[in-house]
């Protein structure tokens, strides 16, 4: 919309940046600002009609509950987290909400964070491309998203004061990378900022984060909101490039916009900034157009979460159940099931399936017959060794028990983090004595965070792995159980052994106000791979009812450092089933530690019995590079990448090299430059051999030449001192002069 800010007040500019109430912001009738309504988000709409809360605590209308992040994530396909972004954008518009509150792009750094469950992967590409996805198909419904926590926001320990301390490298590679794609690729209507520091400053104000990074670098447009409560300082954050606070304050902090102006603490320029940003989000406004289509909707988050289940494990091909058996379906989420977390994404849902009622509704089994036990209560009560004597009995009884065990909302939610990643004890004796009586036991898991196999995975002959599903979650898992759908879903996350082995456990969640990221780079997979550390599950993993098989990957450079990968292969088992091709680069040796390998690319491809298909994939600059934190830019080094693909992280299959030229650094040598860096420099290197060459005696020249190991010795020695020990050799006249050479041929050639 076009608007005179001219003819606003600073008054009236300065309460445009903050909201209304809790879910809206404020109009200005008279310049014909509207007012629209933001609300969460991300997996389904919470359109609150009476009181307000941002922890999910008080009513919403009902609306479709999508599978989770933690769901669409182990999906690997883009499109599915474009059904998502497209049916809640639907929602949305029939509610009359403009902007919806996600998609969550965090980096699942700890299992243990409490709200694992919003957020897709442990890698930033998995993440960047399917929030891209959603954000892309959500913003096409005309309703805008809010992408979200930015920045480092991986924990919910101390998540309002909190200062994630990590370094640039890391934020560029690990952190930014999922932000950064849906920036630009996905244009989101509005960035919502964490309640964390990040590196001592709060990320509602701080302006390397909003301004430099987001908006210079990426070329952020649209606006910065904050955190429900995130804003600390008010003057500060407009400053900084935070535009729009929410929920509003009262006027308290539009009077202290108003008054730093007049004081002239702050710029009304970025004022004026601020508020075109803010009102041009009316773009979006909304009356509520149309109604719910609950039963398509139900039926869309059912597909997703079928795609979305991970098979872990498939002894003698326990699964799919076959006609003719007799399954014992045991635990109390087969009946009341757990579908979503805790907090301010909750849904009210428009009807949620049961496991139980689905299985029994298998029109397609002929002959199967269900019996239920309970097994275990989910909030602890009740006699467990009672429900466990009866399950057991019921089990003995079946040819397989399918057990439904998991986190219950107490467990996880977001506000709070896990201490461990044991399923409850009651559920784990449940496991142990049911795997004992049963002929076939399998374990179907709902939980948020990943939780530990430990004890007795070997125990069972089956695990489904569900996250949450969502509301279709009951009759989407017996989809799986009974083959109607072949499972697809891969982990977006690593399964430890043990949490010690989580390369975050010795600085998570942090002490003192501060969370060190001392792993830096080597987030789950990225760290397990490098130091051979076994996990039960890698990044990665997923099976299927067929199988598949790779036959060859072709690679070929096609620019500076662009590379065209042709993978083929072969769905060679006897059942239609998706693919997924899974990309890695383990880079050349670059001045910097990196990890062994990295998710760049990756395709799901959906194949018939027996059927061939070639996929193309293409890696770019960026998917080689490192961040070099003295040039403060993306590099790639010099020399052999390989390109890998691999059935999970830490299964490489088939791989392939290439040879790129990277790109050639030239840095600036100053006396605190290390002599192997003045030695290495390509124009300042030879002339300072021949210099000193030129400036030995015969007899040195000589010794230098039989003792190439000394210069070994001082390579690590910085120039300064090493003048020092060669008093004179080097002229200060010519160091100065080739000091300034350096300078004038600095950066990328
Ligand atoms: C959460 C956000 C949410 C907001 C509004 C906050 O507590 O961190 O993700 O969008 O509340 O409910």
């Amino acid at each position: 919309m076009t608007f005179d800010l001219s003819s606003l007040t600073l008054e009236q500019k300065a309460s445009l940046l903050s909201g209304a109430d809790f879910w809206s912001t404020k109009s200005l009738p008279d310049a014909g600002i509207p007012s629209i309504v933001l609300t969460d988000g991300p997996h389904g709409v919470r359109r609150q009609a009476g009181e307000a809360d941002h922890l999910g605590i008080n009513d919403s209308l009902p609306s479709t509950c999508f599978p989770l992040a933690v769901a669409v994530g182990s999906s690997w396909d883009p499109q599915l987290a474009a059904t998502v972004g497209a049916a809640v954008g639907r929602e949305a518009r029939a509610f009359g909400v403009s902007v919806v509150l996600g998609p969550g792009v965090n980096i699942k750094r700890s299992p243990l964070c409490g709200r694992n469950f919003e957020y897709y992967s442990e890698d930033p590409y998995l993440s960047g491309v399917l929030g891209a996805a959603h954000v892309s198909a959500l913003q096409k419904t005309g309703v805008g998203a809010s992408v979200k926590h930015f920045a480092a926001n991986n924990q919910e320990h101390e998540r309002m004061r909190v200062s994630a301390d990590v370094d640039h490298r890391t934020l560029r590679e690990i952190y930014f990378p999922a932000f950064e794609r849906v920036v630009r690729e996905a244009e989101p209507a509005t960035v919502m900022c964490a309640y964390n520091k990040i590196n001592g400053v709060y990320a509602s104000h701080n302006r390397w984060l909003l301004t430099d990074v987001l908006r210079t670098d990426w070329g952020f447009e649209g606006a910065v909101v904050s955190d429900w409560g995130a804003v600390s300082d008010r003057v500060a954050g407009v400053a900084a490039g935070m535009d729009l606070e929410m929920p509003g304050s009262g006027g308290a902090t539009d009077r202290q916009v108003v008054d730093a102006v007049r004081s002239g603490l702050l710029d009304e320029r970025l004022v004026d900034e601020s508020v075109r940003r803010v009102v041009a989000l009316t773009e979006f406004a909304s009356e509520p157009t149309g109604d719910l289509d609950v039963d398509g909707h139900h039926a869309l988050a059912r597909q997703v979460a079928a795609d979305s289940i991970v098979l872990l494990k498939n002894g003698d091909a326990t699964l799919p159940i076959r006609p003719d058996t007799r399954v014992a379906v045991i635990g109390a989420f087969a009946t009341a099931p757990r579908f979503q977390g805790g907090g301010s994404s909750h849904i009210n849902p428009t009807r949620v399936d049961a496991a139980l009622d689905a299985i029994r509704d298998q029109s397609w089994a002929e002959g199967v017959t269900v019996e239920h036990a309970t097994g275990f209560m989910v909030d602890d009560s009740g006699d467990a060794a009672a429900l466990r004597a009866e399950a057991v009995a019921v089990a003995a009884r079946a040819d397989v028990a399918v057990l439904f065990v998991g986190l219950g909302d107490r467990d996880e939610s977001e506000g709070f983090d896990r201490e461990t990643l044991a399923l409850p004890t009651a559920q784990v004796e449940l496991i142990h004595a049911v795997a004992e009586t049963a002929a076939k036991t399998v374990v179907v898991l709902s939980n948020g965070g990943v939780v530990s196999l430990e004890g007795w995975h070997d125990e069972v002959d089956a695990i489904l792995e569900g996250w949450l599903l969502g509301q279709a979650t009951g009759s989407a898992v017996s989809d799986v159980l009974f083959g109607h759908v072949n499972p697809s879903g891969h982990l977006a996350e690593s399964i430890p052994l043990r949490l010690e082995d989580n390369p975050s456990w010795a600085n998570f969640p942090g002490e003192q106000g501060h969370v060190r990221y001392g792993e830096g780079v080597f987030v789950g997979y990225r760290y397990y791979t490098s130091a051979g550390v076994p996990v039960r599950y890698p990044f990665g993993h997923g099976l299927s009812y067929t199988d598949f098989s790779t036959q060859s990957i072709v690679a070929r450079v096609v620019g500076v450092a662009d590379v065209e990968v042709d993978v083929t292969v072969t769905n060679t088992g006897d059942r239609a089933g998706k693919h997924v091709v899974q990309l890695y680069v383990a880079p050349a040796i670059a001045p910097v530690r990196r990890p062994m390998r990295e998710l760049r690319a990756f395709a799901k491809v959906d194949l018939q019995p027996g059927e061939t298909a070639t996929v193309t994939l293409t890696l770019d600059h960026r998917a080689f590079a490192y961040w070099d934190i003295e040039l403060d830019r993306w590099v790639v080094a010099a020399g052999e990448h390989l390109i890998q693909v691999g059935t999970d992280s830490a299964t490489i299959t088939h791989q392939v090299a290439v040879s790129l030229a990277g790109d050639t650094i030239v840095r600036e040598l100053t006396l605190s430059s290390t002599v192997g860096e003045w030695f290495g420099h390509p124009e300042v290197g030879p002339l300072l051999m021949q210099g000193m060459s030129a400036g030995m005696s015969e007899e040195q020249a000589q010794q230098a030449a039989d003792n190439p190991d000394q210069l070994k010795m001082v390579e690590s020695m910085p120039m300064q001192q090493f003048l020092a020990f060669v008093q004179g050799a080097i002229p200060e006249e010519a160091l100065e002069q080739m000091m300034q050479l350096s300078r004038s041929s600095m950066g990328s050639r």
